[in-house]
């Protein structure tokens, strides 16, 4: 019997190897295939970097490398099998000339090998498992990695008597990364991650988890959840009364997410985090960035808008320097991209085309009846420390 699936693969396979680097090279226009939890559980990263990729349109214009740039996006509702799907029509029938998105480490992973086999540039502007980059050569990241933000919140906790600590992260790649990150450093200065607890990505219930924490009764609870659960996590610890029983909270700034921060009350106040970007970073730059993408949307922009914007920023450039090119001459033009982001400072690493960045400890005070994370401390720099290991 004649395997009709299996044939169907090869097919499509083919067509992502033929259409390669110079199938574009011919056209004005070169096309941007965008993949984003518009809907779903996620949904909140892709209204953010959706915002953000259309202020850098209205400012930067529609043209890059000499070319009409158009950008196509496309919700996977951060199914993997979607977006393996979607990636694979823009390649194939859009022909675009980078993907970019990919709001999840699984969608990011799912997409990975088209990237490979189409010879595609892939930029990731929100997932954040170290080991993304590594996926493919075609993959270059904006966003952050959860190693990166985690080892300067461990040292932080160190130096100020945290030495029992619970940890908690969501149950897959970047929860992973968070987890054994923290807790090799805590442990390494003297300290010691006495529980790891775990809640899915899916419909996390925190009731089970916040009781353990309570039982363990740690010096503090370090938490990584992605964007979009800090809200619901911080309204359970504050119900659940942890943070009158004296357990300090200490979270990545997905927690403390600028998206939701001002919906989260009061028992947010106080909570330390680390992260690459906040919307208080007090730069001109991020001045500039906050108040026009306030303007166009209406809400705060968070992390997620700041990986979509510099993403673009990203392929534009690339695609000057390439006068339109995909393929590899656009990676290549994409590593070693310095510039100054909304967040400070930031490299695209060549060897790793991942990120080196600044890293923010921040505690979140009230200001104007507004809650914001305030940056206290820089970590300059930080290569993921997720590689070459
Ligand atoms: C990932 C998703 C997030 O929303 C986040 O804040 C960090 C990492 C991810 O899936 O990689």
């Amino acid at each position: 019997m004649i395997n009709t699936t299996k044939r169907v693969t090869l097919t499509a396979m083919s067509a992502l190897a033929l259409i390669g680097s110079g199938a574009h090279a011919q056209s004005d226009t070169v096309k941007i295939g965008v993949i984003l939890p518009m809907t779903g559980q996620q949904a909140s990263t892709g209204r953010q970097i959706d915002a953000a990729i259309k202020l850098w349109v209205a400012q930067n214009g529609n043209k890059a490398g000499g070319k009409k740039v158009e950008v196509i996006i496309k919700d996977d509702g951060s199914l993997p099998d979607a977006t393996r799907r979607l990636a694979q029509e823009l390649v194939v029938n859009d022909k675009v000339v980078a993907l970019a998105g990919f709001g999840i480490t699984p969608s990011a992973m799912a997409a990975a090998p088209i990237a490979t086999q189409s010879k595609t540039p892939l930029v990731v502007m929100a997932a954040a498992t170290s080991s993304i980059t590594e996926a493919s050569p075609y993959v270059v990241r904006t966003s952050f990695t959860l190693p990166q933000v985690s080892v300067g919140l461990a040292e932080w906790a160190s130096a100020n008597k945290i030495k029992k600590v619970v940890s908690l992260v969501a149950d897959y790649g970047p929860g992973y990364d968070a987890e054994k990150f923290f807790a090799e450093r805590i442990l390494f200065n003297g300290g010691q991650v006495i529980e790891k607890l775990r809640t899915p990505l899916r419909a996390p219930d925190f009731a089970p988890v916040l009781q353990k924490v309570r039982d363990a009764n740690p010096d503090a609870l370090f938490v990584f959840l992605p964007s979009g659960q800090g809200a619901a996590f911080m309204k359970q610890f504050g119900e659940r009364g942890l943070d009158k029983a004296g357990i300090r909270l200490i979270a990545t700034g997905d927690v403390t997410d600028d998206d939701q921060l001002n919906d989260m009350g009061d028992v947010a106040i106080g909570v330390v985090s680390s992260h690459h970007y906040s919307a208080a970073h007090p730069s001109p730059a991020n001045k500039k960035f906050v108040e026009a993408f306030q303007a166009a949307n209406k809400f705060r922009p968070n992390f997620m808008a700041v990986g979509g914007y510099d993403g673009m920023r990203l392929i534009y450039k690339g695609l000057d320097t390439t006068k339109g090119a995909g393929g590899d001459a656009l990676v290549t033009a994409m590593k070693g991209q310095l510039f100054e982001s909304p967040r400070g400072q930031v490299l695209i690493d060549a060897q790793t085309r991942d990120i080196i960045q600044d890293v923010y400890i921040r505690k979140v005070e009230k200001k104007d009846g507004q809650l914001w994370n305030i940056e206290f401390d820089t970590i300059k720099s930080v290569k993921d420390p997720g590689k070459n290991r």
